[in-house]
This record gives structure tokens, sequence and C-alpha cells, in this order.
């Protein structure tokens, strides 16, 4: 059994280390551009570029959803580590917008990946969920109960979006992204995180549903809000914005042990250029030093941490050893640092043999097939009762 202190596991000869050995990520086929926008909503590229840094974002189509665009970022992450779906114990995605109440959107991944060794369920932080996600993977594979999980953050935010509020809709697009964490003896990967909560701030980012308190009565609450609607008071989340991600990163990295300036990249949420900067000086750190890809993607809320970090690694902006931050804010109020140091232990990881390809293919096809001839089942066995009483 691992030991933990502050957050920060010790050497020892019986120590497992939960180590990222895939990523992968998806977005829609459609582009909405700021000038697009603005034919339907009262607003201009020149404002929402100079206040938020975006140019543009995806947004689904009707056949993409949370859990297709989440199971395409898995298969992608399958991929990189080189495992099979069966090699799963734990799929999780955090997400505001999950396919379901319930079923979870983990369960239809399960399901579409045929990992049928693997636990599922959703996990609700909003835009920290993906951090929140990784720390409870990463805890349960250094407790030594599982080997390997998926962590994915999937939205699709456009269809909680209230497209006549310039205040939000400018700022929201739809994505996925998945990393597979696995035990390894080798020192690294997930070395510290810190989860915070204050719910006091729960009316400043919301979005009201079936079990809102007044979800018979208001369909606006008394904060403007809307059900099923984003409502979100966009100065104060700023401020609360600038100020935990310099505070959470200073305490992740004091748990690990390590100065702020040692960090090679942050990959923050990304939810505002300009909080990004704001950030940056408080911590003293290069603006470079912070992954940013919102001008293409906008705020995708939970997934916006694990595409960027896939794009980080596509730019080759992460090394060997690196020590990468990862920070979320965002509803609940919620907010969520972890600390990395990258390395993947595994040789095959990235190039993947050609022999686990085909049996990962195999095995989605098994999935289409299972899930159908299960239902299938279901329904002649009912029919079958049926008859007989
Ligand atoms: N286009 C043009 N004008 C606009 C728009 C728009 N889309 N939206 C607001 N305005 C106007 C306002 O009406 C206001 O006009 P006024 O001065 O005549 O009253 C003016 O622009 C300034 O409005 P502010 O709301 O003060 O603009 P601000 O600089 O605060 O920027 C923004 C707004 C971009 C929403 C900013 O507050 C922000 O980014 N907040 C944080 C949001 C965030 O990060 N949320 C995500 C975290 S959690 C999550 O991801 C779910």
């Amino acid at each position: 059994m691992a030991t933990f202190s502050s957050g920060v596991q010790k050497n020892d000869e019986t120590e497992r280390h939960a180590h990222v050995v895939g990523w992968g990520m998806a977005a829609p086929a459609s582009v909405l551009t700021n000038d697009e926008l603005s034919t339907f909503v009262d607003t201009n590229d020149d404002w929402i570029f100079a206040r938020t840094g975006i140019r543009q974002r995806y947004i689904a189509d009707e056949g993409e959803s949370t859990a297709t665009l989440a199971y395409k970022a898995a298969q992608q992450a399958l991929e990189v580590a080189d495992i099979l779906p069966t090699d799963l114990d734990l799929i999780v995605v955090a997400t505001s917008t999950p396919e379901n109440i319930f079923p979870s959107t983990a369960s239809l991944v399960q399901d579409w990946l045929n990992a049928h060794e693997a636990g599922a369920f959703d996990l609700s932080a909003a835009c920290s969920g993906f951090v929140y996600a990784l720390n409870m993977a990463a805890d349960s594979i250094r407790a030594g109960s599982i080997q390997a999980a998926l962590v994915i953050g999937a939205e699709t935010m456009s269809r909680i979006l209230d497209w006549q509020d310039r205040s939000t809709c400018i700022l929201f697009g739809d994505g996925a992204g998945a990393v597979v964490l696995q035990a390894s003896p080798a020192p690294g990967g997930v070395l510290s995180s810190v989860l915070r909560s204050d719910g006091a701030g729960s009316d400043l980012l919301a979005i009201p549903s079936v079990g809102s308190i007044d979800a018979d009565e208001s369909r606006a609450g008394a904060n403007g809000a809307k059900l099923y609607k984003m409502y979100m008071a966009g100065s104060e989340v700023f401020r609360f914005a600038t100020r935990v991600i310099s505070e959470s990163i200073e305490q992740t990295c004091a748990a690990a042990g390590i100065e702020t300036n040692d960090i090679d990249l942050v990959i923050p949420h990304q939810a505002n250029r300009r909080i990004l900067q704001a950030a940056a000086r408080k911590l003293g750190l290069d603006a470079d030093k912070f992954m940013s890809n919102l001008e293409r993607y906008g705020n995708t809320s939970a997934a916006s941490i694990p595409i960027a970090l896939c794009e980080a690694i596509e730019q080759q902006r992460i090394q060997d050893k690196d020590h990468i931050a990862l920070v979320g804010f965002g509803g609940g109020l919620t907010w969520a640092a972890m600390l990395i140091r990258w390395g993947v232990p595994q040789p095959s990881a990235q190039q993947g043999s050609m022999l686990n390809r085909q049996r990962r293919h195999v095995q989605y096809r098994i999935a289409r097939w299972r899930s159908r001839s299960r239902r299938w089942r279901r329904r002649v066995n009912r029919k079958v009762r049926e008859i007989r009483d």
C-alpha cells in the first residue's frame, strides 16, 4: 500500500504511481465564428476577442452528443496507451452536460468500448470536473484498488446556452478530451492535488435543473436564471477565478515539494485569456508558461483541460520529467489543481502494436453486437414472460 503525506507519495518499495499513458480529444465538425455569432446576437468579433481571446468555437451537430464526443476521445486515448478496453477498471466522465441525468455518459462509453471489466460513473464539478476525476482515479490507482482508468472531460455546452444571452453564449463551445491513467512502479505521474469548493457561490454560476428548489414555479429564478440554461455573474466569477488559480497552484506545488518556478507548463481551464494572464502575473510566471487554445475552442468546461493537454503534447510543449500543473475552476463554486511529473513509463506508448490495434477494433465491433443482442434478449424474455403470464 502506498503512503501519503500532504497529498504526496513517499518513495518505498511497494509504492505505485499513477501515470498518464494515453490521451485523445474530439471536437465537433462544425465551427461557429464570432462573426457568425454576431448575425443573431448583439455582439461583434472585436468585443469578444478583446475581452476573452476567443475567435471561434465548435458546436455539436444533431448526430453528435456528449457521449459520442467522449467515445471518440476515449478511442484515441486507448490507441496512444496501447491498451485494450477490457484492461480498464474504471471510466469516469466529468461533465455538466451529461447525455442523461442517468444512465451516466460514462456507462454509455463503457458499453460502446466493450470495457466490460470497468466501473463507470459521471462526475459533476463543472469546469473543475476533469481535475477532480483525475484525482479520484489517481488515488484509486495509488491505493492499489485499480490498475488502469479512463478519465474523460466531455461537454455539449451549446445545448444549455441561452443563445439570446450575449454575456454567456459567446464564451462556450463543445468537445471532449480523455486520458488513460495507469499504475506503474516508476516514480512520477500524479504528485499532488488540491480540491476545493465554496457552495456559498452557487448562485454565481448555475444550470438549474429538475431537482432545483424552484424548478416548478420559476422558469426565471431570482437571479434571472432560466431552467436548463446557464446563468453566470461574469465579473464575480472573473475575480474568483484569478484568485483561486494562483492560490491552488501554489498549494499543490507546496504539497509536491516544488517551487512554482519549477513548473514547466500550466494547463489551465480555458475560460478567458485575461483570467489566464492575471493568474500568470500573480504567480510570477511567464504568460508563455500558460497553455492556451481558447482562440479556437472557447470554453469547453470540463473538456477544456484535457483538450489543451492533447494540443500541448502535439505541439511538443511537454517533455519527459516536466512538471505540469493542471488547474480548473467553475460552478459550485469549485476549483482544483494538480501537479504531474510527466513521464510515460511504457515503451510501447505512442506507437502501439498492430496486433493490439486490431484487437481494439474487434472489441468495438463486439461491443455494438453485444449491446444489441443484450437488448434483443431482454425484449424476447419480456415477451415470453407476457405470453406465459
Ligand atoms: N458583446 C458586446 N458587448 C457586450 C457583450 C457581448 N457579447 N457582453 C456584454 N457586453 C457589454 C455589457 O453590456 C457592458 O456594456 P455597458 O458597459 O454598456 O453596460 C460591457 O459590455 C461590459 O460588460 P461586462 O460584463 O462588465 O464585461 P467584462 O469585461 O466583465 O467581460 C465576461 C464579460 C467576458 C463574461 C467576463 O466577465 C468573464 O470572462 N468572466 C468570467 C467568465 C468565466 O470565466 N466563466 C467561466 C468559469 S466557469 C465555467 O467555465 C463554467
